[in-house]
């Protein structure tokens, strides 16, 4: 379309903002961006759907930051007066809440999905990377945001989860410390990962975001070798606005089940912490974290005469690594050729976490 014809579509102010910031080349980006349709398309939306989650959180996490108070002294009651007597307050916490783990669910959808559909290789492998990168800080948000409310649960949960990263070899005490602030979880320790949770990691995790939409944007939709091989997708659909309108059914549909989550789930608080009371028996932690705890709890004390829970984060560690670099693994892919061993390891991968998941909150809390 012909710039008269585009300026003539619109009005006055369309064209003054045009002349300023260039409207007219972000309606023509827009246009060109086509998403592939073939039998695996569906999985094209997992990715939106976190990244719609993620806008959710910033979003209900400002509301929350308006009352929150993060000190050891009065965090737990600036939580309780939240849900009490702020107006739609236990709302808010609780939509911030669920849609945490919603998003680390869509997360670990478009993770494997993109895997499965070796999305991953050349040119897509900084998009990968960037990927494994905002998974980390996913966790690290859940894991930050978890002892906030400095209720019972989350001080003994953190207290467990540090320790354990206490663990690691060579650096584990510099990193204890590091987290906790000083030897025990206390004040330090939710002041730190209050500056973690509501500046770090936003500040981070935008960055990153914005490489990783920008990467999307570049290189456009990958469809798999098998399609690559049968000839490519026998058809494309426009973006804007065949594709974000059905996104957008999926991210109202995600905002109905949220609210009725939040509404007919809201989200305890429990009692506030006391650092001098026993630990509650089955102390759990978050279910993103449970199949590495389980893990850890099976393992036997000694391995090769190295401790059973050192061996146990070093396989984690060198399992992160792996998922990292696995553009660079997978040659097979890289090359467009068929190959079933990742597909088999994701799937061995899968039902391990599902299992070990079912066995963390069935299993009594002493095994
Ligand atoms: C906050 C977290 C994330 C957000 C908001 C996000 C967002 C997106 C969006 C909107 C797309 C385009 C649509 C789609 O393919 O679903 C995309 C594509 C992609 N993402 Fe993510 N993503 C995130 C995390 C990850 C992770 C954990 C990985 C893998 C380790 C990953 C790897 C990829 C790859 C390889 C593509 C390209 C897919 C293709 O071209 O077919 N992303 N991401």
């Amino acid at each position: 379309m012909s710039p008269h014809a585009t300026k003539a579509r619109h009005g006055r102010l369309w064209t003054w903002l045009d002349e300023r910031v260039g409207l007219g080349e972000i309606e023509a980006l827009a246009r060109k961006k086509r998403v592939p349709v073939h039998r695996h398309s569906f999985w094209y939306y997992f990715g939106g759907m976190t990244l719609f989650l993620f806008v959710v959180q910033v979003t209900t996490g400002i509301l929350l930051l308006l009352y929150y108070r993060p000190s050891a002294e009065e965090a737990y009651e600036s939580v309780q007066f939240l849900m009490a007597e702020v107006q739609f307050g236990w709302l808010i916490r609780s939509i911030h809440s669920w849609s945490a783990n919603l998003m680390i669910f869509a997360l670990v959808v478009h993770l494997f999905s993109v895997l499965l559909l070796r999305a991953y290789r050349p040119p897509r492998e900084v998009t990968w990377l960037s990927g494994v990168g905002l998974l980390a800080l996913a966790l690290a948000f859940g894991f930050t945001g978890y002892l906030l409310p400095w209720n019972e649960l989350a001080y003994f949960a953190t207290k467990v989860g540090t320790e354990i990263t206490g663990a690691v070899p060579f650096a584990g005490r510099f990193l204890l410390r590091l987290l906790r602030g000083g030897d025990e979880v206390t004040g330090a320790t939710l002041t730190r990962f209050y500056g973690i949770h509501v500046a770090v990691l936003p500040a981070v995790a935008t960055a990153l975001l914005g490489l990783h939409l920008y990467l999307v944007q570049r290189h456009g939709m990958s469809v798999s070798p098998s399609i690559e091989r049968a000839g490519g997708p026998a058809q494309t659909t426009p973006f804007v606005p065949n594709f974000l309108l059905r996104d957008i059914v999926g991210w109202l549909s995600a905002l109905a089940i949220l609210a009725a989550l939040a509404a007919f789930f809201p989200t305890e608080l429990g009692r506030k912490a006391d650092p001098f009371a026993p630990a509650p028996v089955g102390i759990k932690p978050e279910w993103y974290f449970m199949f590495m705890f389980q893990t850890l709890k099976y393992l036997p004390a000694h391995i090769l005469g190295v401790e059973g829970e050192v061996v146990g984060i070093l396989g984690f560690g060198l399992a992160g690594v792996l998922l990292l670099l696995l553009p660079f693994l997978d040659r097979r892919a890289a090359r467009g050729e068929r190959g079933s061993l990742v597909t088999w390891l994701a799937v061995g991968i899968i039902v391990y976490i599902l299992a070990l998941t079912y066995l963390g909150y069935t299993a009594s809390p002493t095994t």
